[in-house]
C-alpha cells in the first residue's frame, strides 16, 4: 500500500515535471518567434522610412510628356499564415497554398518587386517623364505608387510594405505628410489623364510591332499608358486599353518587357 502511494505520487511529480518543461519550451518559442516578429517588424518600418527617396523630378521636365505604367494583375495577396499576416509567395507558403487548394504557382510577388523595381530604377523615372504608377493586383485593389518612391531592394522587406499598404491603405513619408503609397478607387482609367493612349501589352497579341518605330509614331502631345502584367500565367484585361500590342517574338518577365518599353523611350527623348 505505501509503496503503490510512493509510486503514484512520484508518478505524479513526473507528470507535473514533464509538464513544466513543455511550457517552458512553449514559452520559449513564443518569446523566440515574438522577437522574430519584432524584428520583422523593425526591419518594415526602416524599408518604410527610407521609401521616401530622393527627390527625381526636375522642375522643367513637367511640360514634356511623360509615360505611365500600369501593373496589372499583381499577385499581392494577405493571408494569415501561423500567427501572423504575410505576403503568400509560392516559396515560403507552398503547403499552406495546397493545404487550402491553391496552386502555389500563381502567388508570385516578385513579379511585381522586379517590375517595380525596372520602373522606378530606369533613367526615365530619373529624368522625370514617369508621370504615374499604378499597379493593380489579381484581387482587384488598386493603388498609386509616387515616382519618386525608393522600393525596399529585398524582397522580404518589400513584402513587409506591401503588406503595410494593403492592411493601412496608404504610407505616408515619415517627415512629411505626403502619401508614398496609396489605394485608390478603380477604375484605374479614371486617374489618367485625358490625352492619354493606353497600350496593352501581351505575347498573345498578334500584332507584334518594332518599339522603336511604334513610339516615334506616337505624338508628343499624348501620355503614353503602358499596361503590363504582373501575374506568372494568363494575360492582361484588355477592355479598357486602346491597343494591344506584342514588342518581342518572345514571351518576356514582366521587367524584360518594361525595360525594353523604357529603353525605347530613353532613346526618343534623348536622356542618356
Ligand atoms: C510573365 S508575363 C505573363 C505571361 C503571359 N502568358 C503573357 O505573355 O501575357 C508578364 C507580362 O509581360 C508582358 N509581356 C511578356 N512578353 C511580352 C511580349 N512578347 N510582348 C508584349 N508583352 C509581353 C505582358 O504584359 C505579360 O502580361
Amino acid at each position: 500500500m505505501g509503496a503503490t502511494l510512493f509510486f503514484l505520487i512520484g508518478l505524479k511529480a513526473l507528470v507535473l515535471l514533464l509538464r513544466f518543461e513543455k511550457n517552458k519550451k512553449k514559452k520559449k518559442k513564443w518569446k523566440k518567434e515574438e522577437q522574430i516578429q519584432e524584428h520583422q517588424q523593425e526591419e518594415v518600418e526602416e524599408a518604410v522610412n527610407q521609401l521616401a527617396g530622393i527627390p527625381i523630378i526636375p522642375n522643367d521636365q513637367k511640360s514634356k510628356s511623360g509615360v505611365i505604367f500600369i501593373l496589372e494583375r499583381a499577385s499581392l495577396e494577405v493571408a494569415k499564415v501561423g500567427k501572423t499576416y504575410q505576403i503568400l509567395n509560392s516559396d515560403d507558403h507552398a503547403n499552406f497554398l495546397r493545404k487550402h487548394n491553391k496552386n502555389p504557382g500563381d502567388y508570385r510577388p516578385d513579379i511585381a518587386h522586379q517590375a517595380l523595381l525596372a520602373i522606378l530604377d530606369s533613367p526615365l523615372n530619373k529624368a522625370g517623364r514617369l508621370r504615374a504608377l499604378y499597379v493593380k493586383t489579381e484581387k482587384g485593389v488598386l493603388f498609386e505608387v509616387k515616382p519618386h518612391v525608393r522600393m525596399p531592394r529585398t524582397f522580404k522587406r518589400f513584402c513587409g510594405v506591401m503588406l503595410q499598404l494593403l492592411q493601412k491603405l496608404s504610407i505616408s513619408a515619415t517627415s512629411k505628410r505626403e502619401k508614398l503609397l496609396r489605394v485608390i478607387k478603380n477604375p484605374v482609367t479614371q486617374h489618367l489623364p485625358v490625352n492619354s493612349r493606353k497600350i496593352g501589352l501581351s505575347y498573345s497579341s498578334e500584332k507584334l510591332v518594332q518599339l522603336q518605330d511604334y513610339v516615334a509614331a506616337a505624338s508628343n502631345d499624348v501620355n503614353l499608358v503602358f499596361v503590363v502584367g504582373a501575374m506568372a500565367h494568363g494575360k492582361i484585361d484588355k477592355e479598357y486599353t486602346d491597343d494591344f500590342i506584342s514588342v518581342s517574338g518572345y514571351p518576356l518577365s514582366a521587367a524584360c518587357c518594361i525595360a525594353r518599353i523604357c529603353n525605347t523611350l530613353e532613346l526618343k527623348w534623348r536622356i542618356q
